[in-house]
């Protein structure tokens, strides 16, 4: 975006004296009209700066969360005036099957098996039980996220969980797979990814009480 000004010489001593063509100097009044634009032209660019900085400011800025409660709550903190706040399903946390609620002792006491499976392999590992997911299956179900998230232009805050965060982040900033479900992902801790010509820019901000 850009701004195109055009104006006419300033007055000249020809001007005056109603004298056409040749190449006469400015007249007094031409030497204050030259100042006075120079003036205008620098009120004007500050004017547009402004203008470029509330455009971009006022541009929506999305809010994505997951449909479980510690995700919407988290959101609940964003002003719908100000932000586009969206809840989606496919942002919910891996669903741990027959171990939901549990800790990793009492899974440990209560399925050993499961327990040393997911040790040994937790990309490929799915929870047993209704709706249990593996690695796998929360990447597939992200693939249409991923695809909305590349092609959206304004800026977006994505307030999820462990997994979705080692999938979304593994894909943004080309984590191996294999790597991927062992990523350090703590709480509190807000990340921001800027595409590159070359590569993406990382940031990590954490939140000290
Ligand atoms: O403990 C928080 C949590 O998000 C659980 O809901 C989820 O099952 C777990 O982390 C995932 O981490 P990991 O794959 O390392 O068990």
């Amino acid at each position: 975006l850009r701004q195109i000004f055009l104006t006419r010489h300033g007055e000249s001593t020809d001007n005056v004296l109603g004298r056409i063509g040749g190449d006469a100097p400015l007249s007094p009044r031409g030497k204050k009209f030259a100042k006075a634009l120079a003036r205008f032209i620098k009120q004007q660019r500050l004017a547009f700066a402004l203008e470029m900085v509330r455009a971009a400011s006022n541009s929506q800025f999305t809010v994505w969360t997951s449909m479980l409660k510690r995700s919407t709550e988290t959101g609940a903190a964003f002003d719908p005036d100000e932000y586009d706040v969206k809840h989606i399903r496919f942002l919910n946390e891996i669903n741990s099957g027959c171990c939901e609620g549990l800790t990793y002792e009492d899974i440990q006491k209560a399925y050993p098996e499961e327990f040393h499976a997911r040790q040994a392999n937790k990309l490929y590992y799915r929870y047993p039980g209704m709706g249990g997911e593996s690695y796998i299956d929360v990447i597939h179900r992200l693939q249409s996220m991923i695809i909305e998230l590349e092609r959206m232009t304004q800026s977006c805050l994505i307030i999820t969980h462990r997994v979705i965060m080692r999938i979304l982040l593994g894909y943004l900033l080309d984590w191996t797979q294999t790597e991927m479900p062992h990523m350090m992902v703590p709480i509190h801790t807000v990340y921001e990814i800027r595409p590159k010509p070359y590569g993406t820019e990382l940031k990590k901000w954490q939140y000290i009480e």
